[in-house]
């Protein structure tokens, strides 16, 4: 083969390299499904608990299916002791890097590590759903010099999060808002972070392996850190009429304009319309509702390239609805990682179900058929 031969897909864009039966999306008509359910249903009707149910098991779940199935993730919320110890000892890494650690040493401590059946991998995804928001807080409380709150026993996965932080019950409000949050990041197809967890999965390694893999992913701005940069370029901007200016500004720049954009989605993404109303009712009943207004000029200044396929994605709103629950803004991306184990954990089965390994090839373009040379004789 010469290398006129190759046709190369850079970022694999556009490249389907499996099948699955888990999430559906139309990036051209901006639809999103869970198991054949709309986003839109899903986001207004469900629940964290239950969705996640839907994505392990592909049906919604019967009452006591739900119940017993909340009950096993109420009680795995808590972390061994030597979790806090390594926290303790990571306290001043950024929050994603203290949950990627913590993951990866979580594998030592779990009752199924050496068995990566699709029974055991389960069990696994459902401690870590438990687990993580555990993590994230504890590191949030650590860092500040408090004890980390142990979790409520009571308390939904949505309401339990939130609780975690300061020790106060949330109200109705924040919890519904941060509980349809994570129904909507639950899971997202072949993105970054899910086909690492499945690069990963693919070498037949184990599911904290694939998810702390996952979560290194999730990590970078171009994934799931554009929700900390909407919130930065919120602040800079400071008033709404200032808006338009900042963004002609960083377009003429040539910059990207954080939460706009989508590798699949060429109309706007589903699932942020519907954290759009959310930062609208939050900033005003919290007597903030110049930062909606920020938002929407944002929109408003960004009109023109929707033309070209670029809308607002599920990160725009999300920054300023973590903001006005007082939740510091680098801890949006965990956020994130706490509604994606779920999806993580379902793809990881599916890739173990018909395992192969995954080794695309690169075009070399460097030097070939060099003679070595001696160190003493180069020049
Ligand atoms: C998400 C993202 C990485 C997808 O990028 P992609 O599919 O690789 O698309 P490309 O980077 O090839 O961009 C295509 C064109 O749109 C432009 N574009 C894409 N996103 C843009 C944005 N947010 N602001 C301004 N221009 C943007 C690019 O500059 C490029 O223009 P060009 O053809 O003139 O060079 C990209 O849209 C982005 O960086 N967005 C901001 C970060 C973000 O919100 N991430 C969260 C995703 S859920």
């Amino acid at each position: 083969m010469t290398t006129d031969d190759i046709t190369l897909h850079r970022g694999l864009a556009g490249v389907y390299f499996d099948r699955s039966a888990t999430t559906f999306i139309d990036g051209k008509e901006g639809v999103l499904e869970y198991r054949g359910y709309n986003i839109d249903e899903l986001a207004e009707l469900s629940t964290f608990e239950e969705t996640a149910y839907l994505l392990i098991h592909g049906e919604l779940p019967t009452q006591t299916q739900l119940d017993n199935y909340d009950a096993d993730l109420k009680g795995a919320r808590e972390l061994p002791e030597q979790i806090f110890d390594i926290l303790a000892l990571i306290k001043d890494s950024h929050p994603m890097d203290a949950l990627r650690t913590a993951v990866s040493a979580l594998a030592g401590f779990d009752p199924d590590r050496n068995d990566n059946s699709a029974e055991a991998t389960i069990r696994k995804g459902l401690r870590l759903t438990s687990q993580v928001p555990s993590i994230v807080m504890a590191h949030h409380n650590i860092r500040a010099g408090k004890d980390p709150i142990k979790p409520s026993t009571t308390l939904n996965h949505a309401g339990n999060f939130l609780y975690m932080m300061d020790g106060k019950e949330p109200s109705a409000q924040a919890m519904n808002l941060m509980d349809k949050d994570f129904v909507l990041h639950a899971d997202h197809g072949s993105n970054a972070s899910a086909f690492t967890a499945r690069v990963v999965a693919g070498t037949a390694a184990d599911l904290h392996g694939a998810i702390t893999a996952g979560i290194a992913a999730l990590s970078g701005p171009s994934h799931g850190g554009a929700a900390e940069n909407v919130m930065q370029m919120a602040r800079e901007i400071g008033k709404a009429e200032n808006a338009a200016d900042y963004v002609q500004d960083l377009l003429s720049n040539r910059k990207r304009v954080m939460g706009f954009g989508h590798r699949v989605y060429k109309a706007e993404d589903p699932r942020a319309g519907h954290l759009r109303e959310g930062v609208k009712d939050l900033s005003e009943e919290m007597g903030q509702p110049e930062w909606y207004r920020i938002l929407e000029a944002v929109v408003d200044a960004m009109k023109p390239y929707t033309r070209r396929g670029i809308h607002v994605n599920v990160d725009f709103f999300a920054g300023v609805i973590y903001y006005l629950n007082g939740i510091p803004q680098d801890l949006f991306v965990p956020i994130f990682a706490v509604g994606r184990i779920p999806g993580w954990t379902i793809q990881v089965i599916e890739q173990f179900e018909h395992n192969i390994l995954i080794r695309p090839l690169l075009q070399y373009t460097g030097k070939r058929n060099r003679k070595y040379v001696p160190i003493a004789e180069r020049g």
